[in-house]
């Protein structure tokens, strides 16, 4: 699929729109740019003066003598000249593109937050993370080198030619037979470039998938004797980065050796001409050395093409991210409070659209302050329902009421901020339990309030024997901590946002029984005046819910408090008959 935005043109203007507004600096480079490549031309003039002064031997005019006192000096200005123009054209190019990067990194780290989850689950974490770092470090070096590159070579070049042309118009014929094979070189190798680039961009982002993901599972890779198989996995992404990057070399090798041997035929020519015509020899001294400075920027301004082609493919493939449809986000309702009623009315979810619903006629409604206990095997279609609430997922087909009006209506944040969620995936972040438990919009929550919080999930329980208490940090994702303390930690973390909707997705799954019968207490006292939906795996924690919804293959077959549905003789009835032959054996 081929889209205009992604011509390498169309990229070029991007970037450069991000880096207008700093046009003052700009400007300074390009003055400095400017000052650097008439130093070229101006070594080539004194070279030519010196020539002359070397061939006039005693016999100096009066401004040849002055030109004999100075030279040294005007050699050594030249490259004072030389280098602090330099200096400052890096710099501040460098300062730009510094600048456009951490604008583009902090663009496309805001798009991942705010790309709906089936974003996420169609793409590995590992290439993502690999846009943020490989992918922007190409754009930065690519935007500073090439620039500068592009601007001095070029300017370089354009003051070489205009003052050979001067020397003499005659040997710059050579110059205008040549350019043009140089130009088809430049082009050719851009292509190709960029073909490559896009290759070994591909490959960096395999590699740090699958590095991320062995680390990940490091105890898994260890147990299950995984490492020969990552090891293997490992062995050819790394290998087909080895080889693109390769190929990328040879095209730019053979591609510099091609400008060298063009440009060849273009100082033989000229050689062949100086020979055959009637020229001054300072004029000679001064062309070739401006005809050999000019080889330089020559094969440099081939070469930037890679850098270029880099920096393009790469800022191709964050503009792509950046152009990712972010959540759906059109409704402006953002109520203060709501009472919680929810409804869904004929509910239809696919994740696929092309696949079998998950959800095939959901009709469920639920009074404020209701406890709603989800149950059913698993796979039925439990934790894809009670999803769609924060809008997770959009539904297909039907709707979902909150307060009587369409969840499409509440603004994304004036809905998630009523709405409360402890999964069976705990994430914790490297900081402190404290900062664990008031996260995001809960960071301004009182100490008190923390420790009420911790109180009544038993986190305080654990962190009473620890050193620093709630401000003990919970190590990488909370590996520092038991599954059943991090699963406490998000109860408190739900207990602290106090709203009006609380799902929890299987919330205890974590813990062992003892622990479970306390935390059940906290859980009982935390759903008294909300909306909840509770999905637990022992059906004992739930039988107290207002009622029971069983799920089977993504439909409800029974609606029920506990004791009507045993009595019914249905799907809930089976399954706690299941259970609790189970659990006898089990505690037999
Ligand atoms: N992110 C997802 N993408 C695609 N399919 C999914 C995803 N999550 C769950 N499913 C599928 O949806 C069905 C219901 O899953 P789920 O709601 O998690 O069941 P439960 O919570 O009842 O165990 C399953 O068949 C599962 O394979
Ligand atoms: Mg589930």
């Amino acid at each position: 699929m081929s889209d205009s935005r992604y011509t390498p043109l169309g990229i070029y203007k991007r970037l450069l729109s991000l880096s207008v507004r700093y046009w003052p600096v700009f400007i300074g480079v390009a003055v400095s740019s400017g000052a650097f490549a008439a130093s070229d031309a101006g070594f080539a003039f004194l070279i030519k003066q010196l020539t002359e002064i070397v061939a006039a031997g005693d016999e100096l005019t009066e401004g040849q003598e002055f030109v004999k006192r100075w030279l040294p000096l005007g050699v050594l200005l030249l490259f004072v000249v030389r280098g602090v123009t330099n200096f400052l054209s890096t710099y501040g190019m460098g300062w730009i593109s510094n600048r456009v990067v951490k604008e583009i990194r902090r663009q496309v780290f805001e798009r991942y937050l705010g790309l709906p989850a089936s974003y996420f689950d169609r793409q590995a974490t590992g290439k993502l993370l690999s846009k943020l770092t490989y992918d922007v470090a190409q754009v930065a070096d690519s935007a500073s080198n090439t620039v500068i590159v592009l601007f001095k070579d070029t300017l370089t070049i354009l003051f070489l030619v205009l003052y050979m042309l001067y020397l003499s118009a005659e040997l710059s014929v050579f110059v205008f037979i040549v350019a043009p094979f140089i130009a088809l070189i430049v082009r050719f190798l851009g292509t190709r470039f960029r073909k490559h680039n896009r290759r070994i961009q591909a490959t960096v982002g395999d590699i740090t998938r699958i590095g991320s993901e062995a680390l990940d599972a490091h105890r898994v890779v260890k147990i299950f004797g995984g490492q020969e198989y990552e090891g293997g996995r490992f062995e050819a992404a790394n290998e087909q980065n080895r080889r693109v990057q390769m190929r990328l070399l040879a095209t730019s090798a053979a591609g510099n050796g091609v400008t060298v041997l063009v440009t060849a035929f273009g100082v033989a020519g000229v050689i062949y001409l100086i020979s055959q015509i009637d020229i001054d020899v300072s004029r000679v001294a001064g062309f070739i050395t401006a005809m050999v400075l000019l080889m330089a920027p020559l094969k440099r301004l081939t070469n930037v093409n890679a850098t270029i082609q880099r920096g393009v493919a790469a800022g191709e493939s964050l503009f792509r991210i950046l152009d990712e449809e972010p959540e759906r986000d059109q409704g402006g309702l953002d109520p203060d409070t709501i009472d919680g009623r929810v409804e869904f009315r004929s509910v239809s979810f696919s994740y696929n659209r092309s696949e079998q619903p998950v959800l095939r006629d959901i009709n469920l409604k639920v009074e404020p302050g209701e406890t709603i206990a989800l149950v059913g095997r698993s796979g039925s279609g439990k934790s894809t329902l009670v999803s769609l609430l924060p809008r997770f997922y959009d539904y297909d087909s039907g709707t979902i009421l909150l307060d009587d009006r369409p969840l499409d209506d509440y603004s994304l944040e004036g809905l998630r901020r009523h709405i409360s969620l402890v999964s069976q995936e705990v994430t914790l972040f490297n900081d402190t339990i404290a900062a664990n438990i008031a996260y995001g919009g809960l960071a301004d929550a009182g100490k008190d309030d923390i420790e009420a919080a911790a109180a009544a999930a038993h986190v305080a329980e654990f962190v009473a024997d620890m050193p620093d208490g709630l401000d003990t940090m919970v190590g990488d994702r909370g590996t520092l901590l038991s599954g059943g303390q991090r699963q406490r930690i998000s109860i408190a973390r739900a207990l602290l946002k106090n709203s009006p909707v609380l799902i929890l997705d299987e919330a205890t799954s974590a813990l062992d029984t003892e622990s479970e019968r306390h935390i059940q207490a906290a859980l009982d006292k935390l759903m008294q005046n909300r909306t909840t939906f509770v999905i637990a795996h022992r059906l004992s924690t739930i039988e107290s819910a207002d009622r029971i919804v069983v799920m089977h293959a993504g439909e409800i077959v029974e609606i029920g408090r506990h004791e009507e549905l045993l009595a019914s003789g249905g799907a809930y009835a089976a399954l706690h008959r299941l259970q609790f032959s189970e659990e006898g054996a089990g505690s037999a």
